[in-house]
């Protein structure tokens, strides 16, 4: 018998912090300890506490997702990140993937600010891993505490672990949480809703849990398990949990909510959707698609229905796209309950959505980009079976030499040719970029042969490939500047990568808009990869070095 939906409120994580405030009132940086714990979580009332790894203030205050950063644009935030778990993972640790430390000398960890614009040594590379008591580091490692900038637009960011090797069993034990970076000065004026009862943060993901116990499951035999004995293509868990609890209520009023919503899934794809007549507003969809790692920041209008029941759900095929002919079956998400007016009591929504959100943001110029870059994606499979053993960017894996080495202050246009069959949401740390179009290619079984065979694109025939293939549109939400973009199979995806600061309005250009504030060029530098956990795990990430 399944867990019974809805029973548990919709919590509220605790919110740290990030930036202090002097006598007089002035800004000052902030400066946070968190640590990692080895504890329990309760995930739905009837299931016996879970064992997780947590992360907070303190282990009795330590909670999955952790606590919410809330940083300051602007107001830098030094985090130092403590590592307090134990010898052994509980999840299951393939020894035989590149892999962070050793299987019972600790559990490796490191934070990256996903979305952040840090310099590297801050910037949780996944080869700065580190032990309890930095017992064991790896080669990559930088003292604490971290910086964190925050000279960014006000936007959601938020943290998870990522040591190589071990990110989705880590963040599968529960180490992420929401960071956010605010700036009144630009979002007042806008007038959404706002505080912490109409402002929330959604962090959803899939777990499976064991009936008897209420321990977090993982299979414990590869797919392919002569080549790796543990690790599995992708992670879906069949209970949705959102900010720590299995299918959540939230009571709400019949006046507008925002809602920021995070997928922290290691693979699962949520295309969301609301039930009773109510839409998402960020342009105004009735349903959005979220890969793992993207973020939605909408406005739901709760007055546009009478009170009652509202479902969220999600009707994505897992893995995604799926084969066409699949039937895609639709899970719960969360419940809303809205209440009857109260015309006494309450006091009348003035909050508002503007019809443009924020200043102007550069423009796509693609005449600016200083090169072209292919970043083609692989997935190898053993002797004719249809299971993977390993994903490539580039046909290299991430031990290989650094072959990305952009050049700070400039664009560059990256064509992500997706040969396999699933849809990998490509994120790059640092910097953000813009998709400029989507395209199927020609005669892709033909192409993915040759290059898989001999990664050799003038060889294969590229340009006979890529040109005239069908043409995708892209969601209008999607349009922006991005650090996630769901890279369709079989296609081309044209993105415009921008390695330089994004000002509000940079049209003049001044070397000060080229230059980030800290020197990008030293340290162990960046990496950019797939977003679905298990693949990042298995080599489809790459280092990328930036130079002047
Ligand atoms: Cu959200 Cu390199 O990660
Ligand atoms: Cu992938």
């Amino acid at each position: 018998r399944g867990l019974e939906k809805f029973v548990d409120e919709l919590p509220d994580m605790p919110r740290l912090r990030g930036y202090g405030v002097t006598d007089g009132g002035a800004l000052v940086a902030g400066n946070l300890t968190v640590g990692m714990y080895d504890t329990t979580w309760k995930f739905h009332r009837d299931l016996p506490a879970t064992r997780v790894f947590a992360y907070g203030t303190s282990r009795e205050t330590a909670t999955v997702p952790g606590p919410t950063i809330e940083a300051m644009r602007g107001v830098p935030t030094h985090v130092t990140w403590v590592n307090h778990l134990p010898r052994r993972h509980f999840l299951p640790w393939d020894p035989t993937l590149t892999t962070a430390g050793e299987a019972d000398a600790g559990v490796p960890t490191v934070v990256h600010l996903h979305g952040g614009v840090q310099h590297s040594t801050s910037d949780g590379h996944s080869l700065a891993w580190f032990t309890a008591g930095h017992a064991a580091t790896g080669p990559a490692f930088s003292s604490p505490p971290y910086t964190y900038p925050n000279r960014q637009p006000p936007g959601n960011l938020w943290y998870h672990d990522h040591a190589m090797g071990l990110t989705r069993v880590n963040i599968l034990a529960g180490l992420m949480g929401a960071y956010r970076v605010a700036s009144p000065g630009e979002e007042t004026p806008l007038n959404l809703p706002s505080g912490e009862v109409l402002d929330r943060n959604l962090v959803l993901f899939d777990r499976d849990f064991l009936a008897g116990d209420g321990s977090l499951f993982m299979n414990r035999t590869g797919n392919n398990p002569d080549v790796h004995p543990q690790w599995q293509p992708e992670y879906f868990g069949s209970v949705v949990v959102v900010n720590g609890k299995a299918w959540p209520f939230l009571r709400v009023r019949r006046r507008r909510y925002r809602l920021r919503i995070l997928n922290a899934s290691n693979a699962r794809f949520f295309r969301l959707s609301l039930s009773h007549g109510l839409r998402f507003v960020h342009v105004a969809s009735d349903s959005f698609l979220l890969a793992p790692s993207e973020i939605a920041d909408v406005v739901v209008d709760f007055a546009a229905t009478a009170a009652g029941e509202a479902v969220m759900s999600d009707d994505a095929p897992a893995p995604y796209p799926g084969d066409p002919g699949d039937k895609t079956e639709t899970i719960a998400v969360m419940k809303f309950l809205i209440g009857e007016e109260d015309d006494a009591t309450e006091e009348p929504d003035t909050s508002a959505v503007p019809a443009r959100l924020m200043r102007h943001y550069p423009r796509l110029d693609v005449r600016e980009a200083a090169t072209t870059r292919r970043i083609t994606m692989y997935e190898y499979t053993k002797n004719g079976t249809d299971e993977p053993t390993h994903l490539y960017l580039n046909a290299r894996s991430y031990m290989d030499p650094v072959t990305e080495t952009p050049r700070e202050g400039t664009s560059e246009v990256w064509e992500v040719i997706n040969l396999t069959d699933d849809n990998h949401p490509l994120h790059v740390h640092l910097a953000l970029f813009a998709v400029l179009e989507q395209r199927s290619l020609r005669r892709v079984d033909e192409f993915r042969d040759c290059m898989v065979r001999r990664n050799d694109a003038r060889a294969c025939g590229v340009g006979r490939h890529l040109a005239g293939g069908r043409r995708h549109a892209v969601p209008r939400q999607e349009r922006g500047w991005k650090n996630v973009f769901k890279v369709r199979p079989g296609a081309v995806t044209r993105m415009l990568v921008r390695f330089k600061p994004l000002m509000p309005d940079d049209a003049a250009s001044t070397e000060e808009s080229r230059r980030y504030p800290f020197d990008v060029t030293t340290g162990p530098g960046y990496v950019y990869h797939c977003h679905i956990l298990d693949h990042e795990d298995n080599e489809m990430m790459r280092p990328m070095k930036i130079v002047r």
